[in-house]
Parts: C-alpha cells; sequence; structure tokens
C-alpha cells in the first residue's frame, strides 16, 4: 500500500513529487514526506502526519528546492500514523521510500542496533535505510549496495533511494509491489502508480517481480531477479484522459454512484450480438477454453468479493455450472482441492490488490484449467498475469469505497455466466436473449433507480444516531446486503452486519429492537412471502424497517416500516439495481455524520499488502 514517487530532473521537481502524492492519495493517507537533494547540496526532508495537503502547506512556508527527490504517502502498517514513522526514512546521507512489508525486519533491526545504528521510527522501513547504508559502506556504489541489500530482505516492497553521495540518480527495487518508470526528455521519474506521473508523461516502463533500476536524467538501466541487465519495453499510456475532479458532485463517490449508467453501458459495448454475449469478448482462446470448464473458483477481496457471490448464484442457476467463492487472504493459505477443468477467476478493480494477486500465483502451481481477471485496470499486475481478461470499463474511480467498480463487475460476471452457458449449451431455451435484452436496458433502469436520490437521502435521516444496523437479503440479494452493509460501515462508521434473511431467528434477532434499523432488499421474487414473515418478526420487535421492494411486491409503509419503491426489473438482474440504492444510502449517512467519505479513516483505496 502507500504511494512512491520520485524524480531526477534539470528543473525543481517538489511540485512534481507533491502533485504525484495528491494523485496517489487513494492508496493512503495517514502521512506524507518528500526527501530532496536540495540546490544547496544538501538532502533535506519534510514529514507531516495527516494528508497530502499539510505537506504542501508546511512547504509552502519552507520551500526544498531541488533536482532529485522522491516522496510517500502512507498508509501505516508498522508504527503508528505521526510524523516520527513517516516516510522517507533517512540513514546518513540516504533516503528511503517503502512499500509493502518487510517481514524480518525485527531481525534485522537488532542486527543493525549491533552494528551501532540507532532507529528513530517503529518501522519496518527504517532498517531498510539502515541495511543500505551499511552496504554501501562496503560496496561503494549506490546501485550495487541495493542489490545487496534486498537479499537480505523477506517480504514484499516497492523501494526508492537517493543519496547525497551519488545525486545523479533514483535507485528502485520492486517485489511484490508495482512500481514504473516514467520517461520524460531530460528527465525520468518513478511512481508506484502511472496515474501519479500522467501531469509529466505519458510514457511508461513497468518494472517487473525482482526488478532493480537505476533512473538518471539521461538514462534508465534495469536488472532482473538474476541480476542480468535487461530492457523493458516502454509504453505508451492508452487509457485516455482521467477525469480527476468532481464535476458537480460534493464527493468523488457520489459521482461515480451516479456515473453508473454510463460506465455499465460502456462495460457492455461491443460484447453483445443481436441476442447473444460475444464470447471472444473474453479473448480469442475463450471459445475454446470455456468448453472445456466444469467448474468455476473465483477468489477476490472486499466488495469485489461480494461481485463473486453474486456470480455464484448466476453462474450455479443459469449455466448449471458449480461455483466456489472466497476470499483472497483465506485461499492463499489454504491447502486447497481443485477438481478438473476448473476456471480460475479472480475479480479486482485495482488488479493491484496484494492478497488476489498471490492466490492467483498460487493457483498457477494448483493444476486450474485457466486464469480468468475480471478487473478495471488494463495495465495492472492481474491482467498481466492472467491468461484471460475481462476489462471492466468503470473508469478511474477515486472514491476509496467501490461503487462504479462494483456493478459493472457484475456486469462482466453476467457476461461470463451467458459465456459459458452458450459455450456449454446449458442455458435454458430463450433464457440468454431475454437477458441480453435485459442489459440493454440495465442503464435506463439504473438512472431510475438514481432518481430516487432525493428519497434514500430522506430516509438516511433514520440512521445517522444509530450505532447499528443489521441488513438483509435472500438469495443473489444476500451478497447485495452484504455490499450494503460494507459500504455503510466504511463511510459511516456504523457498525453493520448482513445476513441472509432466514438466519434472522438463528441469533441476530435478539439484537433488534428500536434502535437497530433493520435494511432489506425485496425484489419480486419467489423468496418474497418468505422475507415477508422474516420482516415480520423484525417489526414484532420494535425494529424499524427500511425496505427497497419492487414496485409490484405489494409493500406498503407502515408504522415503523418504511417501503421505498424500487422500478421493476428482470429477477437476475436485480442484484445490480438494488446495489444502487444502498450506495445512495450509506453516502448520505455518512455526509449526515459529517465523515470523510472519499477518504474514510484507516483504508485506502489500493491494498498492495498482506
Ligand atoms: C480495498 C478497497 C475496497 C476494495 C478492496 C479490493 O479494501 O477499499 O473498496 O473492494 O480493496 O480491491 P480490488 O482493487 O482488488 O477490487
Amino acid at each position: 500500500m502507500c504511494g512512491i514517487v520520485g524524480a531526477v530532473a534539470e528543473r525543481n521537481i517538489t511540485p512534481i513529487l507533491l502533485e504525484g502524492l495528491k494523485r496517489l492519495e487513494y492508496r493512503g493517507y495517514d502521512s506524507a514526506g518528500v526527501a530532496v537533494f536540495t540546490n544547496a547540496g544538501k538532502l533535506e526532508r519534510m514529514r507531516r502526519p495527516g494528508k497530502v495537503s499539510e505537506l504542501e502547506q508546511a512547504l509552502a512556508g519552507e520551500p526544498l528546492v531541488g533536482r532529485l527527490g522522491i516522496a510517500h504517502t502512507r498508509w501505516a502498517t508498522h508504527g503508528a500514523p505521526c510524523e516520527r514513522n513517516a516516510h522517507p526514512h533517512f540513514s546518513g546521507d540516504l533516503a528511503v521510500v517503502h512499500n509493502g512489508i518487510i517481514e524480518n525486519h525485527e531481525v534485522l533491526r537488532e542486527q543493525l542496533k549491533g552494528l551501532g545504528y540507532v532507529f528513530t521510527s517503529d518501522t519496518d522501513t527504517e532498517v531498510i535505510a539502515h541495511l543500505l547504508n551499511h552496504k554501501l559502506k562496503d560496496l561503494g556504489d549506490l546501485t550495487v549496495a541495493l542489490k545487496a541489500t534486498v537479499k537480505e530482505l523477506h517480504g514484499a516492497y516497492g523501494l526508492a533511494v537517493v543519496s547525497a553521495s551519488q545525486p545523479d540518480r533514483v535507485v528502485a527495487a520492486r517485489s511484490g509491489s508495482p512500481l514504473v518508470i516514467g520517461l520524460g526528455l531530460g528527465e525520468n521519474f518513478l511512481a508506484s502508480d502511472q496515474l501519479a506521473l500522467r501531469q509529466v508523461t505519458d510514457r511508461f516502463m513497468y518494472l517487473e517481480e525482482g526488478d532493480i533500476a537505476d533512473i538518471r536524467r539521461e538514462s534508465v538501466a534495469i536488472w532482473d531477479v538474476n541480476g542480468q541487465s535487461v530492457e523493458r519495453e516502454a509504453v505508451q499510456y492508452r487509457d485516455g484522459a482521467e477525469a480527476a475532479d468532481k464535476g458537480e458532485y460534493r464527493h468523488f463517490m457520489l459521482k461515480e454512484i451516479h456515473e453508473q449508467p454510463a460506465v455499465v453501458q460502456r462495460t457492455l459495448e461491443g460484447r453483445l450480438s443481436q441476442n447473444q454475449v460475444l464470447v471472444n469478448a473474453f479473448g480469442p482462446q475463450a471459445a475454446e477454453l470455456f468448453a472445456r470448464v466444469r467448474n468455476v473458483q473465483i477468489v477476490a477481496c472486499g466488495t469485489s468479493y461480494h461481485a463473486g457471490m453474486v456470480a455464484r448464484y448466476w453462474l450455479e442457476e443459469l449455466a448449471g455450472i458449480p461455483c466456489q467463492v472466497e476470499v483472497a487472504s483465506e485461499f492463499r493459505y489454504r491447502k486447497v482441492v481443485v477438481q478438473p477443468d476448473t476456471l480460475f477467476v479472480t475479480i479486482s478493480q485495482s488488479g493491484e490488490t496484494a492478497d488476489t494477486l498471490a492466490a492467483l500465483r498460487n493457483a498457477k502451481e494448483l493444476g486450474f484449467l485457466a486464469s480468468l481477471a475480471i478487473c478495471n485496470v488494463s495495465i495492472s499486475s492481474l491482467v498481466r498475469e492472467s491468461d484471460l481478461t475481462l476489462l471492466t470499463q468503470a473508469g478511474r474511480e477515486i472514491g476509496v469505497a467501490s461503487t462504479k467498480a462494483f456493478t459493472t463487475q457484475l456486469v462482466g460476471l453476467l457476461l461470463l455466466t451467458l459465456s459459458l452457458g452458450q459455450v456449454r449449451g446449458t442455458l435454458a431455451e430463450g433464457v440468454e436473449a431475454t437477458l441480453v435484452e435485459e442489459l440493454r436496458r440495465l442503464p435506463t433502469r439504473l438512472g431510475e433507480a438514481l432518481a430516487m436520490d432525493s428519497t434514500v437521502e430522506k430516509v438516511a435521516e433514520l440512521f445517522a444516531d444509530k450505532n447499528h444496523t443489521l441488513f438483509l437479503g435472500r438469495g443473489a440479494q444476500y451478497p447485495v446486503a452484504m455490499e450494503g452493509s460494507l459500504k455503510l460501515k466504511e463511510i459511516s462508521y456504523i457498525h453493520a452486519e448482513a445476513y441472509p434473511a432466514g438466519e434472522l431467528k438463528h441469533g441476530p434477532l435478539a439484537l433488534v429492537d428500536d434502535d437497530m434499523p433493520v435494511v432489506t432488499v425485496a425484489p419480486n421474487n419467489e423468496l418474497l412471502e418468505k422475507l415477508k414473515s422474516n420482516l415480520q418478526e423484525v417489526r414484532a420487535r420494535g425494529g424499524q424497517l427500511v425496505v427497497f421492494a419492487d414496485e409490484k411486491a405489494g409493500m406498503t409503509n407502515g408504522e415503523g416500516t418504511h417501503v421505498i419503491n424500487m422500478p421493476h426489473i428482470n429477477d437476475t438482474l436485480s442484484p445490480i439495481l438494488y446495489t444502487i440504492p444502498l450506495q445512495l444510502l450509506s453516502y448520505y449517512v455518512a455526509v449526515l455524520k459529517g465523515t470523510d467519505v472519499d477518504q474514510p479513516r484507516n483504508l485506502a483505496k489500493s491494498v498492495t499488502v498482506e
């Protein structure tokens, strides 16, 4: 996690580093810092707890001007978020910024203390600075010393280093945490995500696992994991300009919620024929591979995991394919039994989530038929390392709480379900044509759900003074309830739990009273009557009910029951539609509570550590 920026140029690089950090704040934002080799010939740093704006303010008061530097925005893993633990970390005349976790930091720390090094932070990163300093004394060259240093590190890292003794270069190392070099004219840059450098270049070179790089103004040299000098391809950034302003909206999250009709439309573009899904949307070899699939294993984290949970209902019900879904952090450490001909599917907005990537890498050793990524970032590690890909076209998502990425993932997963069913001949007569037509109408339906914005805003008032909430759903609406409860806890800090409605009486009912609102999604399907009984169980205990119900479900407002009518939709697509009011609900509750909606406390957009 965290964000890294580095630069070596002829001009003052501090504004470039700061702009890069602002663009990377989605990765962590509990402290930020820069180290600059100033024009006075000294390596100096400025660090501040809190957001990048705090650092910017401090630098406005005491500018650091120089042509070489590194910067970092942090999401604390070792050591509290305070100035002392903020990066860059110094040892002698060198400075280090680090993403990831060094697992053997305690052993190294003791060794280095024994050698006389004094630690000024609680971070694992500081051991890298001292170890590198120690190696540099013997080896003389910064790049050579870095190569020797990383040999002793266990764990995951993306590293950038500058030293006042060799002020012509930024050196970098990647293992388990992405780094990209931005190529300029007579200047070069480094970052943990190319987004950070879009203001200075559109040409990038992606470091691979185990790479070490020596980045100077006029040259870039790279060595691979075996120490061999290698060339990495320079690529022109293709994904188009990224709008990073909120437009008319108060928060990125609200803007992203409202973008859903458009991005769902974009995700469908070029992937549907008159009445079928185009299987080759998953790649030219997809049809042949899909014909062999007998099982699906889905692995993901957070919101993406919930998308996978919805897909399980679709894959089993529509395509008749057994499907397992698991969170990546569990899957990667478990001894799994792989059924023959199982397709391994990962779902990820960023394509850089450490646990999901590790699960994919493990899966390659486990005998899966092939791997497929449903991902929003075309140049991500997950996409590069998977056999097949379907890119969701959500565009850049800035709000830490995922919204449009989720609904586009669901669309991608429904396309996958229909493709597998089509190729294997397991879809019931007419299902594909019906769903293709419904998918075409989906953006309009989503627009109708968004038009309920102000109704949901009103209902949000019920929650602002509550500490606990329960979300209920049945069938494929259960993962929708899980996603709704995740959204609420992420951004409003209200404790929320999701239950399959039928489980209510097996425990959570004990918690229900008039201080615990219960939110339910109730499409008009065969489970509706059962759900209505569950709701009676809540009302009988004095619980306040908020029900998002199909307009044809015959549910009406009553004392303690707030019914919000939803546009009617085909049952298969209802999880996508019912997600919208739940996103709006958490958004408005968070606004009422005055929390930091786009950057909720303790969380980060892209979790590149375990
Ligand atoms: C973090 C984000 C979530 C996201 C999860 C998985 O926790 O805050 O919004 O769902 O990571 O991320 P991915 O990029 O793999 O979908």
